[in-house]
């Protein structure tokens, strides 16, 4: 178990925080603050406090180099308007600039240090860089749950050398992916779509040995269907993995978790907005049409199951939702999960970046239970791996506090 900030008096202590604020960006301004706002809670306490709190992150991949474009100074801009308050920036996260500007802070204080990937030693988790980065602290937070599959420096290395704890958005991401699969209510039920099974393969593997249901929707569930012997016409598929398909639903019987695979889908002869479309039975895909969402009569056999389920959780859309009428089978079935969200019948969680985007755009969001904000660790997480961040959070065994 890490420690979280209920186990530290942090008045007066330079708090090094490892936020994740590699968010959307365009032309220069950030294009969605969702992240930025999920560290206000732990900034602000801490802030509250009388903490010095200095945030560290990484923003996008600029191996190594110092990349101008890659800089974190619009971003703790964005911070600074966010929390209403001043927000001060390093033009390195190391050496003297960052020790000079470490220095200046009082009790209260943010500042952000620029982006930790324009070092080398960063993705190389070199002890050295990560000596360089606790020199600058006396405790080390990590709220970035959606980087802690990386075995970074400021993520894995850093921890060695301090009193390690767990952010409040670090551990809201771990109590509800420990609700959702660690120890969830039963029955639970996995829905997992995607264009491809290939990139989801560890992830199908753990699930049908922890889930009691597994929902395959997406393009995905074309491989699955051509594995089964059914003309999937033009829809994508991969030709290559239907051995792999089927042992996959060898494994879920083995497993006595029950694999549901559509039963319709809508179709279409191409793949643009508004084009004429048709809901069909699988086993009556026609030869030039392509399947893009999966059926109406899928979505409602899954909805009339939601009653015996008390958790699920969501990794995928659909369908090829960005791209209407192909929206329909995920909203549909984002709305049913969220009301029985709202009625207490349900615990929901869904991560994974196309499933947030998906349900925003459905406007369901607010009702699930949880929505994760990470991507590829959500994905390493419900593969069954425990993330060398989170690893390295529950090895501390410092008294502070
Ligand atoms: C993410 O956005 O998923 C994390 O910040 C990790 O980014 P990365 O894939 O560049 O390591």
């Amino acid at each position: 178990m890490s420690k979280t900030l209920d186990q530290v008096n942090v008045t007066g202590l330079r708090v090094l925080l490892r936020a994740d604020l590699n968010v959307p960006m365009h032309e220069g301004k950030v294009t969605d603050l969702t992240r930025v706002e999920r560290l206000v809670p732990t900034i602000r306490e801490l802030s509250e406090k009388g903490a010095k709190v200095i945030v560290l992150s990484h923003f996008d991949r600029p191996k190594g180099k110092r990349v101008e474009s890659m800089s974190l100074k619009p971003i703790a801009e964005a911070l600074a308007t966010v929390m209403n308050k001043p927000v001060a920036f390093a033009d390195d996260c190391v050496g003297p600039v960052a020790e000079e500007a470490v220095a200046k802070m009082q009790n209260g204080d943010i500042l952000v240090l620029e982006n930790t990937r324009f070092h080398a030693g960063e993705e190389e988790n070199n002890p050295e860089f990560a000596a360089a980065l606790a020199k600058l602290g006396d405790i080390y937070v990590n709220d970035a749950f959606s980087a802690s599959h990386r075995a970074h420096a400021s993520v894995v290395g850093i921890a060695t050398h301090l009193p390690a704890f767990a952010g409040r958005l670090m551990q809201a991401e771990l109590h509800a992916l420990e609700q959702a699969l660690g120890t969830p209510a039963r029955p639970v039920a996995a829905i997992v779509a995607g264009s491809k099974v290939s990139t989801k393969l560890d992830l199908l593997a753990n699930l049908v040995a922890k889930v009691d249901i597994l929902v395959i929707g997406g393009a995905m569930a074309n491989t699955f269907l051509a594995a089964e012997g059914y003309n999937v016409g033009k829809s994508l598929q991969e030709p290559d993995l239907h051995d792999t398909a089927r042992e996959i639903q060898k494994a879920a019987v083995v497993k006595g978790c029950e694999l549901i695979l559509p039963r319709d889908v809508v179709v279409a002869e191409k793949f643009e907005a508004n084009a004429p479309t048709k809901v069909v039975k699988v086993s009556e895909i026609p030869s030039n049409m392509m399947a893009l969402d999966v059926g109406p009569a899928t979505v409602a056999a899954f909805i009339n199951r939601l009653p015996e389920i008390k958790t699920i959780i969501w990794n995928g859309p659909l369908g090829a939702f960005e791209t209407k009428p192909f929206d329909a089978a995920t909203n549909a079935l984002a709305q049913a999960i969220a009301l029985a969200t709202k009625e207490g019948k349900i615990v929901s969680v869904g991560g994974g970046g196309d499933t947030v985007s998906a349900l925003k755009l459905a406007g369901y969001h607010e009702h699930m239970t949880y929505l994760s904000g990470a991507g590829g660790a959500f994905l390493e997480w419900m593969e069954g791996k425990v993330l060398p961040g989170v690893i390295a959070l529950s090895k501390d065994l410092s008294n502070i506090g």
